[in-house]
């Protein structure tokens, strides 16, 4: 990581992981910005101002990371990334320490690879995705932007996912699958079989939510 200094967006739990994250590897992070103050983040992190006082940073010499989490099909946080990228803001690429991530992916622009997450060779990671604590991606997946694999998810190999999915924790996605856009896979499910857009698929195997 280089030193430039980083503005978090968002000053709840994700925040928090990413913060402790960027902690470990000696960032410099100026504070985070949320419309109302959480206080001294791990006390030393301050709160900077609601979204609109990145603006008073200069985008060449500030980088962002996005510290709102996605649940479910909430399109705050892809629609954050989306405002400021179009003002020309970086955003940081997070790779814990403990994640293990071949040298044969491609990680984008502002993704998140949080603690002991594990990612095999000729993956690829979209931006503004998070995986999340210990999740499993393995040989060849393609992961579209702004999608969440939760923590404890496993995608065995060769699966796709599209963009804005959301993973369930310690869901499980068997090999060449394709899962599409805007899907929710619920927690813990079994996914058997390809998975249309906008579908919530949960159980064991995985069907349709609400027939
Ligand atoms: C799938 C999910 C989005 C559905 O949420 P919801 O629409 O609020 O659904 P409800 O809680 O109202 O449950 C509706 C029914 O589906 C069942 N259900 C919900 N999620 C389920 C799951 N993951 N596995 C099996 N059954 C599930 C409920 O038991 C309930 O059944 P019932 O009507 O017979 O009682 C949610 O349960 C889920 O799994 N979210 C993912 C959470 C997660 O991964 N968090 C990680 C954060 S880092």
């Amino acid at each position: 990581m280089n030193n430039k200094p980083i503005i978090i967006l968002g000053g709840g739990g994700h925040a928090k992981v990413c913060i402790d994250l960027l902690m470990r590897q000696k960032a410099n992070i100026i504070g985070y910005t949320a419309l109302q103050s959480n206080g001294l983040l791990f006390g030393t992190i301050p709160h900077l101002g609601d979204d609109t006082v990145v603006d008073s940073y200069n985008n060449e010499e500030a980088l962002l990371v996005n510290g709102v989490g996605m649940v479910g099909d909430s399109q705050f946080r892809s629609s954050l990334f989306e405002r400021f990228r179009s003002k020309h803001y970086a955003f940081a690429t997070l790779v814990h320490d403990s994640a293990v991530v071949s040298h044969m992916t491609e990680i984008e622009e502002g993704a998140q690879i949080m603690a002991g997450a594990v990612i095999q060779a000729g993956s690829i990671v979209g931006k503004n995705t998070i995986i999340n604590t210990r999740a499993v991606i393995d040989h060849d997946c393609r992961i579209g932007d702004h999608s969440h694999v939760s923590p404890g998810a496993v995608l065995c190999g060769q699966v796709t996912v599209g963009q804005n999915t959301h993973i369930g924790a310690g869901a499980t996605i068997i090999q060449h699958l394709s899962i599409g856009s805007h899907v929710i896979v619920g927690a813990g499910s079994l996914v058997r079989k390809p998975v249309p857009d906008r579908l919530t698929v949960y159980g064991i195997p995985a069907e349709e939510a609400y027939k």
